[in-house]
């Protein structure tokens, strides 16, 4: 393929690009295909002779496309969101054509100071105070191990790069029982360990983990010769919303001199409105801070901003230095891979660029208030059908609920059909979780494309599917 190839091919993508985002709500949300489907349509090695982009791009379209689940469906309700826009579909294009590896200032100096100003505005935005610094990482995921990393580090005396664990104290991280597996997995990873990780019991109305209990096990764990070493907090938890009283987590991890990290990976975006900041109170006295824009803020996977109060401690525990990555005489110079683990970085902020002046806060800010006003108008409709529950109220735009017809033997079972079904009907999607020891249904909006007409489709998706489902009734005590 020629560059001037991209001419063209470039305008016949974009176009393909607004048609299928304008027709989506043709489409089933989830995937209708089965597993290996795709694959088997694949050519199983690969071509030696070059192949025409137009057979690509008609292979694409046959074959790929059956097989998406279309995370831009406007009746996109599952999970959490992964929502995009114009803006930041054009900046990855540049991105990409520019294909630059930004690993340190001078590989890209437009991509650090660009990536420097954009954390600040998302810092301004959700109303965290001056002096948090940060870094744009490719996942929550990633800044969660990378905050456990500098936990244990700090907790070491920054002996456990050098000298690995062996020796080394248990080092005990406290969480929430609602947290997000990649607390879990961070602990594997840091070398903490599973058993280590410690979940505390999460309850009232924001389902929050209890600070008294919180305090014990910390007070437990020096007893009995172990190394507090950090408290993850949640705002915004994946299964039902669950939200830590981050004010109280950080005054007791502070008695300690713990590190105090925040997840709030989803719920992090709506704290660009005023009114839902609440949630995040005391988050200005946390050591670091993530959440995703690549959830619910109109930017293109990936992109998680991640706050720092204290970047010399990150860098202390990641950067390494070789002699060849030297930016030689330039100190004080950013060189963001040092703040993360990968070495190689992909350009990330221009997509932020892009989105935060095309829509301007205020625009954004409508949009979230919508999904949470919308989702809450479905939790209260939900909640008027008598042969339905509400199993968590929302927070944010996230609640749970299930259908519970009089007389079931088994709600749990008939909600895990009803999810199936809905989602093999394809009109809307939807995911289940387990929440209070039942199997309940999650319903949250964040898709950028949705309306109100879509969260009220769902209503009578959800009702009409409930209803025809066959029932097997409890028998007779
Ligand atoms: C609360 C929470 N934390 C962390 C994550 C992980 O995010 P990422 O995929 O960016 O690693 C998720 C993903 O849904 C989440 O909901």
């Amino acid at each position: 393929m020629e560059i001037s190839d991209l001419r063209l091919w470039g305008a016949r993508i974009a176009a393909w690009g607004a048609e299928y985002l304008s027709t989506l709500r043709s489409r089933p949300v989830r995937a209708q295909t089965n597993p290996g489907d795709i694959a088997r349509a694949i050519a199983s090695s690969p071509p030696e002779a070059p192949e025409t982009f137009e057979t690509i791009f008609a292979d694409f379209e046959r074959t790929v496309m059956p097989g998406i689940t279309h995370w831009q469906h406007p009746r996109f309700f599952a999970y959490f969101p992964a929502n995009a826009s114009p803006p930041s579909v054009l900046a990855e294009y540049l991105t990409a054509t520019l294909a630059a590896q930004c690993m340190l200032w001078q590989t890209s100096p437009a991509a650090t100071e660009l990536e420097t100003v954009m954390i600040d505005w998302l810092r301004q935005m959700i109303g965290l105070p001056r002096g948090f610094s940060g870094v744009i990482q490719d996942s929550a995921s990633s800044a969660t191990l990378a905050a456990l990393l500098t936990a244990r580090e700090r907790a070491l005396g920054w002996a456990g790069n050098m000298k690995g664990l062996s020796g080394a104290p248990r080092l005990r991280v406290y969480v929430s029982e609602q947290c997000h597996s990649s607390i879990d997995k961070a602990c594997w990873a840091a070398g903490i360990g599973q058993d280590n990780l410690v979940k505390l019991p999460a309850s009232g109305p924001l389902i929050s983990l209890d600070t008294g209990v919180l305090a014990r096990a910390i007070e437990a764990d020096i007893a009995a010769g172990h190394k507090p070493i950090a408290v993850v907090g949640l705002i915004g938890g994946t299964g039902a919303g669950a939200t830590d009283d981050i004010e109280a987590v950080c005054n007791v991890a502070r008695r300690h001199d713990l590190y105090v990290h925040v997840d709030a990976a989803w719920a992090g975006s709506a704290m660009i409105c005023p009114e839902y900041r609440h949630l995040m109170k005391g988050a200005e006295l946390a050591d670091s801070f993530v959440f995703n824009p690549h959830k619910w803020l109109l930017t293109n996977f990936d992109c998680s901003a991640h706050f720092i109060r204290d970047p010399e401690a990150l860098v202390k525990t990641l950067a390494i230095r070789p002699s060849f990555l030297r930016t030689h005489g330039r100190d004080g110079i950013v060189n963001f891979s040092e703040w993360s683990l990968p070495l190689g970085r992909r350009f990330r902020a221009l997509k932020l660029w892009f989105m935060i002046r095309a829509y301007g806060v205020e625009q954004l800010r409508a949009m979230i208030r919508n999904h949470v006003a919308w989702s809450q108008e479905l939790a209260e409709r939900l909640a008027r059908e008598p042969d339905f529950e509400i199993t968590s109220a929302p927070i944010l735009s996230l609640f749970t609920f299930r259908y519970a017809p009089a007389g079931v033997a088994d709600l749990d079972a008939l909600n895990e059909r009803l999810v199936a079904a809905i989602n093999d009907d394809g009109r809307i999607y939807l995911t289940a979780t387990d929440f209070a020891g039942r199997r309940v249904i999650r319903f949250q909006v964040g898709q950028t494309y949705t309306t109100r007409e879509d969260v009220a489709l769902a209503f009578n998706v959800i009702t009409s599917m409930a209803r025809r489902m066959p029932i097997k009734p409890r028998p007779p005590a």
